[in-house]
């Protein structure tokens, strides 16, 4: 079962409005049984963000390996004030927000001429979007806050349509779908967007491969944490049994694919039991479970990317060793 929950945060009302959209009907048992019987079984990067793995990828953006947020932000102090003179939005709408630091630039940068600005967060983890909203309806009391416990893969249908709206996707997360996930959600994005919407995407980009590889091993151990952490968030969830301990964290880049894949590499024979899907799984030492893929662009491969789904480039910002970039999308002509 998924929902899809919505919260509203103004300065006349503190306390969160909540909201909840009818359930649907996707049956998480039933995919997530689907990726662990796999011949590389696979576990959906949604689970790493349980309220423990939400706070542990906190502590990775401040990784001193962990270039992605830094020059993210960096990009943004410098051409935020650009970017909304270029989209002119009346509401901005951030997938994936997590603790919400990257839109207070942009926040900062909004000219306050603009009435009736308003602000959407959407984010799987609702603690972590509660929390979000709380400090920006505190920071921000001139702007409208609203909040949406849901899924950017599920729940697109129930993002606001009114207003101008630019649509934030930051922190490289595009990159955690699949090619095939990613058209789909390019195409129901633009399928959504009215001519004068845009969509700011952050993309992590092709690079040195040991750039990229230092990124998801650093020796303080913490992406290792939060990547075992998907098997918790698997006990707690789904009644499993996953021996933390008996899993060691892999992370490699490959070039060819442009993408990193982040593994849990099984340290001995296993059984594990996962109560909620009546599944047994069986490992021998060395099999690998696949919890997450980050792919990586070129300015070439997004364009082309975002032209299939219908989708226009209209701006390119990057940082001056082009490790991250922001792509301003719109729907094409
Ligand atoms: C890589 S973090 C980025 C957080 C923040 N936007 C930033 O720039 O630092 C990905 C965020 O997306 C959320 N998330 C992951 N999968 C999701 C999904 N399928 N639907 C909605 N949110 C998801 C996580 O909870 C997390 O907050």
């Amino acid at each position: 079962m998924s929902y899809c929950m919505q919260i509203a945060v103004t300065d006349r009302a503190p306390s969160p409005q909540i909201d909840r959209a009818p359930p649907r009907l996707v049956d998480e048992r039933a995919l997530l049984r689907e990726g662990l019987t796999r011949p590389l079984p696979e576990i959906s990067a949604r689970y790493l963000y349980d309220d423990h793995g939400s706070a542990l990828f906190e502590q990775i953006t401040r990784l001193p390996s962990y270039y992605q947020t830094r020059t993210e932000l960096q990009i943004l102090e410098r051409d935020a004030a650009e970017l909304l003179t270029l989209a002119a939005p009346t509401r901005l709408i951030e997938l994936g927000s997590g603790a919400g630091r990257k839109i207070r630039l942009l926040l900062d940068a909004w000219p306050t001429g603009q009435v009736d600005r308003t602000c959407t967060m959407l984010d799987i983890n609702e603690r972590f979007l509660r929390d979000a909203l709380a400090a920006l309806a505190r920071d921000y009391p001139q702007i409208r806050f609203h909040g949406l416990v849901g899924d950017f893969q599920r729940d697109l249908p129930h993002i606001p349509k009114a207003g101008r709206r630019l649509i934030l996707f930051f922190a490289g997360t595009i990159g955690n779908l699949d090619p095939a996930a990613r058209r789909a959600f390019l195409r129901q994005l633009a399928a959504d967007m009215d001519p004068e919407d845009a969509l700011l995407v952050g993309l992590d980009l092709v690079k040195d491969p040991r750039r990229i590889d230092a990124a998801y091993n650093d020796p303080e151990g913490v992406t290792a944490a939060f990547n075992r952490n998907a098997l918790a968030a698997l006990n707690h969830r789904f009644g499993a049994n996953f021996d933390l301990d008996g899993f060691a964290h892999r992370a490699f880049y490959d070039p060819v694919a442009a993408r990193v894949e982040m593994r849990l590499v099984a340290v001995a024979a296993q059984r594990i039991q996962l109560t909620d899907l009546d599944l047994e799984l069986t490992l021998a030492r060395g099999d690998e479970l696949r919890t997450e893929i980050s792919c990586k662009f070129t300015r070439d491969a997004l364009t082309g990317e975002a032209a299939e789904a219908g989708l226009q480039l209209r701006a390119w910002r990057s940082d001056p060793d082009a490790l991250f970039a922001l792509a301003l999308l719109g729907r094409a002509p």
